[in-house]
């Protein structure tokens, strides 16, 4: 695969520390040095289909192609009210795209799912399956938190990042993981209970349970372990990588990373402060913005890394 152009779209609202210290025991000074996110975007009035088509059209746009080229629309999302049609048939719908055949699929591989994500439509373009791919990352966490559990609520934020991808070899390694650690991060939908049973034992309802250390540690470890593997994988030393794009989960995470490998900050992009933790968007966000801004060539190495509940994670070395 290689990029051919990335999009992003976020919802309007933003809200910062302080907006949220008005209703939580919380403050600007906790999340700030805990996580170092200052204000996030949240979803409000928006649909959450269109923040996601929107990304994907102006990343259509950015590939310099019309939504006649594309020809398989993947989505990542961990939730959103539709369980089903999925996401993917949503944008295809929302931006027109009927293709001389065009299939859509959702996956969902949590905050790890923007590498997922990569690696299987590097596999569709490699088999021709699929010549030009709309992959579009869309996440509104923040209808799936309880808004009165501050360890969880401050965290998040909404987002949509999309990328064009069509044929090349620009994706030099990546490397998968999973391990099954169903209890460090959990949501469940309620369930209704069959006339065949009594209901006892199906929970109603249960908000978010995150255990943040436990993530946390394991993040640090993974991530040092697959940003090492890749690298090696590509024949490549991290001096050769221009851009290190991490799953935005808590700066403290990105920097941990950062000072074990002592690379300059320069090489680390991160906008977390002002996006907070959009799951499985993250990176893909952060990858427009840091385009946008010019900061990025065409030819330079870039590396992600993502890692969320499963527990599952992800790297890779991609040329841009
Ligand atoms: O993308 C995948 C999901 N992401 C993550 O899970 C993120 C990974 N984990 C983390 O980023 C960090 O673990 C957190 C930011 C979630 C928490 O930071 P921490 O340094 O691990 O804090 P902690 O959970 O150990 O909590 C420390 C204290 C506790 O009080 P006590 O027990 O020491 O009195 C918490 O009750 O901070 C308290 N606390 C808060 N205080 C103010 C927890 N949340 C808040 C809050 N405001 N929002």
């Amino acid at each position: 695969m290689k990029i051919l152009g990335t999009g992003s779209a976020l919802p309007k609202k933003t809200v910062s520390n302080d907006m949220l210290s008005e209703f939580l025991d919380t403050s600007d000074e906790w999340i700030t040095t805990r996580t170092g996110i200052k204000s996030r975007q949240i979803i409000t009035d928006e649909r959450f289909e269109d923040l996601a088509a929107l990304a994907g059209e102006r990343a259509i746009q950015a590939a310099g192609l019309s939504a006649d080229d594309i020809d398989y629309i993947v989505c990542s999302n961990v939730a959103n009210c539709y369980i089903t049609p999925s996401l993917a048939s949503l944008v295809q719908g929302l931006l027109g795209i009927k293709g001389p055949s065009c299939p859509t699929m959702d996956i969902n591989s949590a905050c790890a799912g923007f590498v997922y994500g990569l690696d299987l439509c590097d596999a569709l373009l490699q088999t021709s399956r699929a010549s030009h791919i709309l992959y579009v990352c869309a996440e509104e966490v923040t209808r799936f938190v309880d808004w009165n559990q501050r360890e969880t609520c401050v965290l998040f934020g909404d987002g949509a990042g999309a990328m064009v991808l069509g044929k090349g070899d620009n994706l030099l390694s990546c490397k998968l993981t999973s391990v099954p650690m169903a209890d460090v991060i959990t949501y469940r939908l309620p369930l209704e209970p069959t006339p065949y049973e009594t209901g006892e034992g199906i929970d109603t309802h249960l908000p978010m349970q995150l255990k943040g250390r436990e993530v946390f540690r394991n993040a640090v470890n993974c991530a040092q372990r697959d940003i090492a593997d890749v690298i090696a994988k590509a024949g490549l030393t991290a001096d050769d990588i221009d851009h290190f794009l991490l799953h935005q989960a808590n700066l403290r995470i990105v920097e941990a990373i950062r000072e074990h490998m002592g690379l300059p900050e320069e090489r680390f992009h991160s906008n977390i402060q002002r996006r907070g933790n959009t799951s499985s968007a993250s990176i893909p966000i952060l990858l427009d913005e840091v385009v946008r801004e010019g900061k990025i060539k065409r030819g330079d190495l870039l590396l992600f890394d993502g890692f969320g509940a499963g527990f599952v994670t992800g790297a890779a070395v991609v040329r841009y």
